[in-house]
């Protein structure tokens, strides 16, 4: 048995697990233990990184041996019944005290169970949501930690070593006991889905808009890229738009089949959102739109569906740009300030104190939506950490109110064209909802009581009230059913 010399193990070494572990291992006063369901590997990555100085296991009674106390693990095995797997056999060799880590894409249902059926052990289980890909696991990720306090005292150092750091601060913070880390990374992955989407359409539009090609967009996104939509995602687009496929001398984005792909967590953003009752309109049509691509039978009976007559040139290519730009980045608020609200109600319901300013901070840096525009939303709650819609922050509301004529130009444009942009135009549709003074949502309460009695609330009196909707309905009183 080797003697207990590392302060972290990591057991998975996949892609994911291995780059972790390297990160960990690159930082001071780390020793990692590693652990791999097959021996090839766990011996592959100790061979090929000698310099990391990982202590290598080959059975769970081993590495347990191998962890100071509290023993401290992190699962970076593909979310699923592996992961249960793993924690039993985590459970059986580990101590009251010890602690769990699932860094994977867990569903945060999954991660409330494991915690609770966990803690009767004694020992800590926490769901972190890691966010950045394979280079930010090496690199430093940004973090989203649940779980207990007692295990935040000996984890919190360890992944404030490994994590991005935005503006000299780490990105990683406790987001809130239970399953608060999977669910805020959850949102984040919805968040994604939404802006990748909203980019997506702002590429399509330009395209079809100006004959632009890819090369030309890429350039209009990198420039994109040294304003107030600085992002990650911006950049990485304009790098895909820029590659020319080896084979047939193509822009790469041609040659890939337009079907896209998803892996649940956009999905499981829009059904919480649901049961939430909270409209994350944005994320769903992201999520929507991804299923859509993903029917090629049903679009090939489509195909021959009529379109607007004609083509679809714009007068002023430059003029249109700058439209896209201002929309894009108006529909982008609304889909992070649905985001926000997601996690807000599932902080209530969950019984979760989040910070959802600190949450935007831990999003500057190393994860996938990373962005110049979330120190504004640190700032936003910073300024009012109960704001009750991220959008009507005043720096929002003033980018709200610059964009909104090109933002409409853009989506009577892609009407008009037959062009479809579900994320442009329903996050339209929301910012008009949400600022309405009267929505047609008394008509509904009206047919809902018209046909099944389920009451309605008046203007002028307080109470519940039911109409007998037959005979002379202009005689027929309202009813107080209390
Ligand atoms: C991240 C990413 C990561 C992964 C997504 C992709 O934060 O690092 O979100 O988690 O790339 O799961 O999801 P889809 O395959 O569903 O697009």
């Amino acid at each position: 048995m080797p003697t207990a010399a590392a302060n972290i193990g990591v057991v998975g070494l996949a892609v994911m697990g291995s780059n972790l572990a390297r990160n960990l291992a690159s930082r001071e006063g780390n020793t990692v233990a590693v652990l791999n369901r097959s021996r090839a590997k766990t011996d592959e990555l100790v061979s090929l990184h000698p310099e990391a100085g990982f202590v290598p296991t080959f059975s769970y009674e081993e590495f347990a041996a191998s962890l100071q106390k509290p023993r401290t693990a992190i699962i970076m095995v593909k979310a699923g019944l592996g992961t249960d797997a793993v924690i039993d056999e985590l459970v059986r060799v580990f101590e009251p005290g010890d602690i769990i880590v699932d860094g994977g894409n867990a569903y945060f249902p999954d991660t409330i169970r494991r915690e609770q059926a966990v803690r009767e052990t004694g020992i800590n289980f926490v769901g972190a949501g890691i966010s950045g890909g394979e280079e930010g696991a090496l690199l430093g990720p940004s973090i989203m930690p649940g779980g207990s306090d007692e295990s935040w005292v000996t984890l919190g150092p360890i992944l404030e070593s490994i994590a991005a750091v935005a503006e000299g601060e780490p990105c990683v913070t406790h987001v809130g006991h239970g399953g608060a880390g999977h669910f805020v990374k959850m949102v984040h992955n919805g968040i994604e889905y939404a802006d990748m989407q909203l980019i997506a359409e702002a590429y399509d539009l330009i395209r079809r808009g100006t004959g632009k090609s890819p090369a030309e967009i890429a350039d209009i996104f990198a420039e994109w890229n040294t304003g107030e939509l600085e992002s990650y995602l911006i950049e990485i687009t304009a790098e895909v738009l820029r590659q020319i496929d080896a084979e047939t001398g193509q822009p790469l984005v041609d040659v890939i089949v337009d079907q896209a792909g998803a892996k649940g967590t956009g999905a499981w953003t829009v059904q919480t959102a649901l049961a939430l009752g909270v409209p994350v309109s944005g994320i769903a049509e992201a999520t929507f739109a991804r299923s859509l691509s993903s029917h090629p039978e049903q679009r090939a009976v489509a195909a021959h569906l009529p379109g607007p007559e004609g083509d679809f040139v714009v007068d002023d290519a430059d003029a249109f740009i700058e439209d896209v730009r201002l929309a894009l980045y108006a529909s982008k608020i609304v889909a992070y300030s649905q985001g926000f609200d997601e996690i807000r109600a599932g902080a209530v319901e969950y019984g979760w104190t989040i910070d959802l300013g600190a949450v935007s901070k831990i999003w500057r840096a190393g994860c996938i939506i990373r962005a110049q525009f979330l120190n504004r939303i640190a700032e936003a709650y910073a300024g009012e950490p109960d704001l009750p819609a991220l959008l009507t922050a005043p720096y929002f509301a003033e980018a709200l109110s610059r964009g909104q004529a090109s933002w409409r130009r853009v989506v009577i444009a892609a009407a008009q064209a037959g062009i479809p942009a579900p994320a442009f135009s329903s996050s339209l549709s929301y910012y008009d909802g949400i600022r309405a003074d009267r929505l047609p949502a008394a008509l509904v309460q009206g047919q809902r009581d018209f046909f099944g009695a389920h009451t309605y609330r008046r203007i002028d009196k307080d109470g519940t009230f039911h109409t007998l909707w037959s005979g002379d309905r202009t005689e027929i009183p309202a009813v107080d059913t209390h």
